[in-house]
């Protein structure tokens, strides 16, 4: 069975070049397994995420690590990705059919599906519970695209929230039932896409705003350096600048994961022609600071390009992105400036008021 995606991008993404990869559901995979000749089961999970479950008798590759180990996967053998929920493995089986894999699927609604609907037995994740190192909810509004995000201590229940979008019940919500304290809400940039809800959280929370240094916010704020960085409970989230898509834009990092809001986006980059972007400073943000990150490094970006697929989560990691993201793929800057250049959708209509709008809070 093969589904469309990408059919809706959000303006910030070129249209996705093949939207499709054969997925496998639960209980065919099921079937398989128990036949006489099983798939080659490829969990692209990370190390931290196979800790809370995995099948029986699969092989481990995560998504960063699968572009330098082709060599390792048989070519005659059905393979089966999955993952937690399903994204990481259709984006593992985009790529392994692109590299001459053919008989490649993605496990459908991935181990979250495979254990509700066929193996019980299996633990059910629990990625706000006590047992992780630090809480990372992506937080989707599935109206526009965004994503924001909740980084937490899971045993001292402190966070923080990146990126609130302008309804701000669903984050009150979240954090009541989750006996959440809020210690800060951090903007990565100024955006021209979607209202901001960063002044109702805070008149909510009463906790304070940080931006860049860089940002011409008008509303109550706190200003962010690069290199500095924000306790919440035991952790802390670490600043590095990366302007480009705006100049005040920043990349937020919390241990092996960074938040690198319209800078870095799975598969491509954030647009520079809204506001005061600079492609110039994107490909120096991108190469100097990005890419100098360990492979492993897990990417959590600002947007999502495909609406019809809520229930996942929309990550990847530097590895993967360097071996397959078409912006980092440009030779050198020269290309890259010209890739900024041409295949962009349509400015958003009424980005100028929305820029307006979020900078006076
Ligand atoms: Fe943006």
């Amino acid at each position: 069975m093969a589904i469309e995606s990408g059919t809706l991008p959000h303006p910030f993404f070129r249209p996705p070049r093949d939207g499709s990869v054969d997925l496998i559901a639960p209980r065919e995979l099921r079937r398989l397994l128990d036949g006489p000749s099983p798939p080659y089961l490829l969990d692209v999970r990370s190390e931290a995420e196979r800790r809370l479950a995995a099948l029986p008798d699969d092989h481990h590759v995560p998504l960063h690590a699968l572009p330098g180990a082709l060599g390792s996967l048989p070519r005659d053998r059905p393979i089966v990705a999955y993952d937690h929920l399903g994204f990481l493995a259709r984006r593992a089986v985009a790529f392994l059919q692109e590299r001459g894999f053919p008989l490649t699927a993605a496990l459908e609604g991935g181990l979250d599906e495979f254990s509700r609907l066929v193996d019980p037995s299996l633990p059910r994740y629990d990625l706000d519970g006590r047992g992780v190192d630090v809480v990372r909810r992506q937080m989707p509004r599935p109206d526009t695209g965004c994503l924001a995000y909740f980084v937490g201590d899971p045993n001292e229940r402190a966070g923080i929230l990146i990126d609130p979008g302008h309804d701000v019940a669903p984050y009150l919500a979240f954090l009541r039932d989750g006996d959440w304290h809020l210690t800060a809400i951090v903007e990565t940039h100024t955006h021209a896409d979607h209202l901001a809800g960063h002044a109702a959280l805070h008149a909510a929370t009463d906790a304070p705003i940080y931006v860049s240094r860089l940002s011409p916010a008008a509303y109550p704020h706190r200003r962010l350096s690069e290199g500095e960085a924000l306790d919440f409970g035991g952790e802390e989230l670490a600043v590095l600048e990366t302007p480009g898509h705006t100049r005040d834009h920043l990349t937020l990092r919390v241990r092996d994961t960074v938040f690198t809001g319209d800078t870095l986006l799975l598969g491509s980059c954030g647009r520079t022609d809204l506001g005061d972007g600079s492609p110039d400073l994107l490909w120096e943000s991108l190469t100097d600071k990005l890419l100098k990150l360990p492979s492993a490094t897990e990417v959590y970006p600002a947007h999502y390009g495909a609406r019809h697929a809520l229930g996942d989560r929309y990550v990847s990691s530097i590895g993967f992105e360097r071996a397959t993201n078409e912006a980092l793929r440009q030779p050198n800057r020269a290309a890259f400036l010209e890739y900024m250049t041409e295949g962009w959708p349509p400015k958003p209509a009424d980005f100028d008021r929305i820029v307006r709008s979020n900078l006076e809070g």
